[in-house]
């Protein structure tokens, strides 16, 4: 379902004030490619509409060596302006980037949100957007959430299909997103709604089960057999299952890298317009699935790289798990009960 010009640019106009745009500002708007051309148009008129300054930085693609073609989400971290110094002195100038193309995970992400850079990276179709459109509530809770996460040491993570994961926390940062851009520095996804960190380097043990209708990213799949992980020193030692068990491994194992076998970023959903069912209504080339990796409650377990927390690991290859159901500790305090976020200050009252 497509929507109208004029709701789509009240969308960016709400995002865009939200993220504290003024007058006189200036926007670099990042497109690639894959860039989707309504949200192209829209943002720039918004960005107008408010009084601030904006131009567009397209770059051409770049054909990575990676085992599984050119697709962004299966090459992690290498971006069409690795390396091109202009374009990332133009983006760091910036008081608000636009990501219409995709750097998470990348060296000059990080180097742009350090000459305090706002970014806000859109992906997604205009109707998702507006389906999931932030609000200050969300900033809210996700950040009460945040304070609660950089002081645990320790999460704990099980579930119903036999999940039982200990992962010691305390050598990184954490990683908000709300869907807003509106401190320096801070960078944040529209949409999204969740709170993440990652493991410290080597720490990690137990047991993770995909069970039936949790989902694989970037395949955007939904897991018909369940998939068993056993996991050692922070790293996943083996998968046993049916089907997507056997994907997994061939899609990691191709990349021939050890360091794809580590955990990435582990955290929570906490948006509550996202729905766990959204991806089944979606078109694979059009969306990134956004939406199924911020549905409230879920636990979101990840595989390979750290570089961007500022571990040793930047592997290509990432894979995010959105999982219904588990229940999630930080220290020993219950943050989300069967798929039901319970922590005070978190929670929306009435799910
Ligand atoms: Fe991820």
């Amino acid at each position: 379902m497509a929507i109208s010009d004029e709701a789509h640019l009240r969308d960016w106009k709400h995002v865009l004030t939200l993220s504290k745009l003024q007058p006189g500002e200036n926007v670099v708007v990042l497109t690639g490619e894959k860039s989707n051309a309504t949200n192209l148009e829209n943002s720039m008129r918004a960005v107008l509409g408010l009084g601030a300054q904006v131009c567009r930085l397209d770059v051409p693609p770049v054909f990575p060596e990676g085992p599984h073609g050119a697709e962004r989400a299966a090459n992690v971290g290498l971006t069409p302006i690795a390396g091109n110094r202009n374009a990332i002195e133009l983006l760091k100038r910036a008081d608000l980037v636009i990501d219409l193309m995709g750097l998470l995970h990348s060296p000059e992400q990080v180097e742009i949100l350090a000459a305090k850079t706002r970014m806000l990276m859109v992906l997604e179709p205009p109707e998702v957007l507006a389906r999931n459109l932030p609000c200050e509530d969300d900033k809210r809770r996700v950040m009460a959430a945040d304070r609660r996460l950089r002081q645990a040491r320790k999460m704990t993570v099980t579930s119903p299909g036999g999940t039982n994961l200990s992962v010691g926390l305390g050598q990184f940062g954490t990683l908000p997103e709300y869907g807003f851009a509106d401190e320096p520095g801070h960078w944040d996804h529209w949409p999204s709604g969740f709170t993440s960190t990652w493991p410290s380097e080597g720490s990690g043990e137990g047991t993770v089960v995909i069970d039936r209708g949790d989902l694989l990213f970037p395949f955007k799949m939904y897991v018909q057999q369940p998939v068993r992980m056993e996991i050692r020193e922070g790293r996943i030692v083996s998968v046993e299952g049916g089907f997507e068990a056997t994907f997994l491994k061939r899609y990691i194992d191709a990349y021939q890298d050890p360091r794809a076998w580590a955990i990435s970023h582990i955290g929570y959903g906490m948006q509550p317009k996202s729905r766990w069912t959204a991806q089944a209504m979606m078109d694979k080339a059009f969306s990134l699935g956004m939406e199924a990796r911020s549905f409230y409650g879920n636990f979101l377990f990840s595989t390979g790289p750290n570089a961007e927390a500022g571990g040793s690991n930047d592997c290509r290859c990432h894979i995010d798990i959105p999982m219904a159901g588990c229940s999630v500790w930080l220290d020993d305090e219950l943050m989300v009960q069967d798929g039901r976020l319970i922590a005070e200050g978190q929670r929306v009252e009435g799910l």
